[in-house]
């Protein structure tokens, strides 16, 4: 069975810290799984990290729902939550109902995620209403890149953390099951966390949050733009991949691959009837 947003919620009643982490394919979905992670993001990270785009802007909802059916579909236990890309749910409620439907049914998802407070709460509530389970984002919200200058830390003054606490009260109230808060200083990650009932899930927010998510990219060193501030790096794979590809063409040039053990064999009378064959029966002239 599935983790449900229940699940989700009872682990921050029942003191338990959440892990969450981003996937795309079938290979990192099954890892993420095999790992234990509970939920799973189909972020619009994969704009970066998949797609190579420096903001995740050109993602567009079929490019979610790809590759979140990919995920779905090898996955069982995880709660797949998909992120609904810049400007498929900002333009009215309807629009956000319309494409949150489209999310979840024809990639499978058990929930939606979508960036903003207060800004966007109406239209949470509206969603909520009709079934669909919202995980709210708040702080940086990467979909406001070119309005903000950048990728940058927010609520580091008063009034921008008093609006944040503002945002965080909004999305609640209005239905969210939880919410991701990017990128703030860890005081307020955890004054948001002790004043919500619902999960906060914490990307640069400090230890205090419910739950921590990452890019599965970051995490890895499959990513080498950048590093955020924010990232752990538990192994260097990228490293990894680089050097075995090296060794594989080194192998290719020399002549160590393939050896016997890759290759296919050949009975010997089929051999011998192929060497002993007239030339103008086969097809192809030996050189
Ligand atoms: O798109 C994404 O992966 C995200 C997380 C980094 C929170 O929004």
């Amino acid at each position: 069975m599935r983790n449900t947003v229940r699940d989700f919620q009872k682990m921050k009643a029942d003191g338990v810290p959440i892990t969450m982490l981003t996937a795309y394919d079938a290979s990192s979905a099954r890892l993420a799984e095999a790992a234990g992670i509970p939920a799973i993001l189909v972020g619009d990270s994969l704009g970066a990290v998949v797609q190579g785009h420096e903001f995740p802007i050109p993602v567009t909802l079929d490019h979610i729902i790809y590759h979140a059916s990919i995920v779905t579909r090898v996955t069982t236990t995880s709660l797949i939550v998909g992120d609904l890309p810049f400007m498929t749910y900002s333009v009215s409620p309807e629009q956000a109902l319309t494409n949150a439907a489209r999310l979840m049914q024809e990639a499978g998802v058990s929930a939606v995620k979508l960036e903003g407070g207060e800004f966007i709460a109406p239209t949470i509530q509206r969603m909520v209403q009709a079934g669909i389970p919202v995980m709210a984002h708040i702080g940086l919200q990467p979909q406001s890149v070119y309005q903000v200058g950048g990728l940058k830390a927010q609520g580091r003054d008063v009034d921008s953390a008093k609006q944040l606490l503002r945002d965080a009260e909004a999305v609640q109230s209005a239905g969210a099951f939880g919410v991701v808060i990017e990128a703030v200083p860890a005081p307020l990650g955890e004054m948001i966390t002790k004043r919500l009932e619902i999960p906060t899930i914490g990307i640069g927010a400090g230890p205090h949050c419910d739950g921590q998510v990452q890019v599965f990219h970051d995490i890895l060193g499959l990513f080498d733009a950048f590093i955020p501030r924010h990232t752990r790096r538990y192994a260097t794979i990228g490293d990894s991949i680089k050097t075995a590809l090296e060794q594989y063409r080194a192998d290719v040039e020399s002549h160590a691959f393939p050896t016997a053990d890759q290759s296919f064999s050949m009975k010997k009378d089929v051999l011998a009837a192929l060497e002993s064959a007239d030339e103008s029966d086969l097809p192809i002239e030996s050189h």
